[in-house]
């Protein structure tokens, strides 16, 4: 059996960071970070700022990271391997280092007029700044000021160090030696591991059977706005929807996730779209046609204030009441289409008694391929687990109870097959 030593070495060894070189002398340490990083399994991808490139040299980060080493925001090849928006979500975690005033100013303000501040933008990823600068520059309002905002926005930070600086000065400023900035990585690492917990692990991904394939999913809640602070939601966390996206991405799928508002990260290799509305919702639904196949794990609100005040409504001490429409059926949508049909169209189902024939009236009268019924009577909104029944044309299967991602795994596998 592993030790736990080394199962937390393999665990890493499927984590990546985006490390971010800045210009500053303090650059050089980062050559030694990125070699104790890749000997604790942390894969290492470059990005090297202009004034970066005066301190240390492409060619040392590439030899020690050995992965390619990003530059340019507006280079024509590396916007064909792989664009800058992708490449910053393409790590767990996006590291700063040395993070300049400058750097830190402009991702305090929201700049983005080259690679490192564009990613830092961009990012859907925890990301983690090291300081580095003269001490006067360090203890200006101004750096006090983006650093707070920046904290404010999520951002964590290692150091800086007190100590004698290059420049002779003698106080804050220095960044954090490699080994106590190695510790930060991999604690804001682990931390992204609870956030994995929820959807399920990484799997390496590569060409599968779903390679070529194009799916639709729907997660989450919807939110119907009665005016401008308050509307009609549901209690759905998106957990189990983006779960069966991480499980076809898995596969090698294109996945479109369209996503009522979660607290949840974007699986990797997922494209995200957010909406709030059930209206948002189908519309983002149809723009993502044609696909092989549609999953609508979404707990869509059933109903819609009529009318959405532009003023927050004031009481009156006599109550009041509120008039709801119906939101259009986005599942029987897909599966009554006329053009652009996928060719597999599966709901879920969320009933609190009479789980099988409530499935069966609900897969014909939505006309849909297949029906992923839960029992929610004992409660599974934001649950880890969930146990789901499969109600098709052909047949009922019942599974024992799993993790949420392992019904998206398993259900990704069942997509597949009936794809091949
Ligand atoms: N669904 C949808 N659009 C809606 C309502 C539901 O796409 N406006 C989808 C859900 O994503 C799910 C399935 O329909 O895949 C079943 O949703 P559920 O809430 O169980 O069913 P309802 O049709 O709302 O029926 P009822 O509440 O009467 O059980």
């Amino acid at each position: 059996m592993a030790s736990p030593a080394s199962e937390m070495e393999f665990r890493l060894a499927q984590r990546r960071i985006l490390l971010i070189v800045g210009g500053g002398i303090a650059a050089y340490k980062c050559l030694e970070l990125v070699r104790l990083l890749k000997k604790h399994g942390v894969a290492v991808r470059p990005v090297l700022t202009r004034a970066g490139a005066e301190f240390v040299t492409p060619l040392s980060l590439a030899a020690l990271s050995e992965d390619k080493v990003y530059q340019d925001l507006f280079s024509l090849t590396d916007e064909q391997e792989m664009g800058h928006i992708e490449l910053s979500r393409s790590a767990d975690l996006v590291v700063v280092a040395p993070a300049t005033a400058d750097l830190i100013g402009k991702a305090a303000s929201g700049l983005a007029n080259d690679l490192a501040s564009t990613i830092l933008m961009a990012t859907d990823k925890p990301v983690l700044v090291a300081p580095a600068m003269n001490v006067r520059m360090w203890l200006h309002p101004a750096t006090a000021r983006n650093v707070a905002q920046l904290q404010a926005d999520g951002v964590s930070f290692v150091g800086p160090d007190e100590g004698e600086m290059a420049c002779g000065e003698f106080g804050p400023g220095r960044m954090a030696e490699p080994a106590a900035f190695l510790k930060a990585i991999l604690e804001r690492l682990g931390e992204a591991q609870v956030i994995e917990a929820q959807t399920g692990p990484a799997r390496p991904r590569g060409p599968g059977p779903l390679t070529g394939k194009r799916a639709l999913v729907t997660a989450g809640p919807t939110f119907e706005p009665a005016d401008p602070v308050r509307g009609l939601t549901n209690r759905s966390s998106g957990k189990q929807g983006y779960a069966v996206a991480a499980g076809l991405a898995e596969l090698g799928c294109e996945v479109i996730l369209v996503s009522g508002p979660t607290a949840l990260p974007t699986p990797e290799g997922v494209t995200r779209v957010d909406v709030e509305t059930a209206l948002q919702m189908e519309a983002a639904c149809r723009e993502a046609l044609p696909v092989n196949a549609a999953v609508c794990v979404a707990a869509v609100a059933d109903w819609r204030p009529e009318v959405i005040a532009n003023h927050k409504i004031k009481k009156t001490g006599q109550g009041g009441v509120m008039r709801l429409v119906e939101n259009p059926d986005i599942l029987e949508g897909l599966a009554k289409a006329k053009e652009n049909r996928p060719r597999l169209v599966i709901g879920f189902a969320a009933e609190t008694d009479d789980v099988e024939a409530n499935a069966r009236a609900k897969l014909k009268k939505k006309g849909c391929d297949l029906i992923v019924a839960n029992d929610v009577s004992s409660g599974v909104f934001g649950e880890e687990d969930n146990t789901v029944v499969l109600v098709g044309r052909g047949g009922v299967e019942q599974w024992e109870t799993v993790s949420k991602a392992e019904i998206g795994r398993r259900l990704a596998a069942k997509i597949a097959e009936a794809l091949a």
